[in-house]
């Protein structure tokens, strides 16, 4: 399948939903407004340095979807450990903060954003 739809009220404030797409997997993240003020007072950060708005869709912020796979080797980072209020990969210690942007560790690049679009106000589809 090139694209799937995501109906993103089965996600929960302060949740992620991990889906997959085209064998990969996709974290869907709702994050809370603490997370977002905090992500806003850094407004560049990762390799390439990038801001929070980039990474997301306007009027939709409190939503992240990033590809689940650590820019290192592709291991699946796990989300709430780490040093940066994101997620944490255990397989050689990549820290990425809660827009995914990678912060301190060997991997070179932030989270990927995979194309996607909203199809309505709480659906998005991605591919
Ligand atoms: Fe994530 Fe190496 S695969 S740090």
């Amino acid at each position: 399948l090139a694209s799937i739809e995501f109906d993103l009220t089965k996600v929960q404030e302060g949740q992620q939903v991990v889906i997959k797409w085209q064998g990969k997997p996709v974290f869907v993240r709702y994050r809370t407004p603490a997370e977002i003020q905090r992500l806003a007072a850094e407004p560049q950060a990762g390799s390439p340095p990038e801001s929070d708005a980039a990474r997301t869709k306007e009027g939709h912020q409190q939503y992240l979807v990033v590809l689940g796979n650590c820019t290192h080797l592709g291991c699946v980072p796990t989300f709430g450990t780490g040093e940066f209020g994101g997620w944490f990969c255990p397989c050689h210690g990549s820290h990425y903060d809660a827009s995914g942007r990678i912060r301190k560790g060997p991997a070179p690049l932030n989270l990927v954003v995979p194309d996607y679009e909203y199809v309505s106000d709480t659906r998005i589809k991605i591919g």
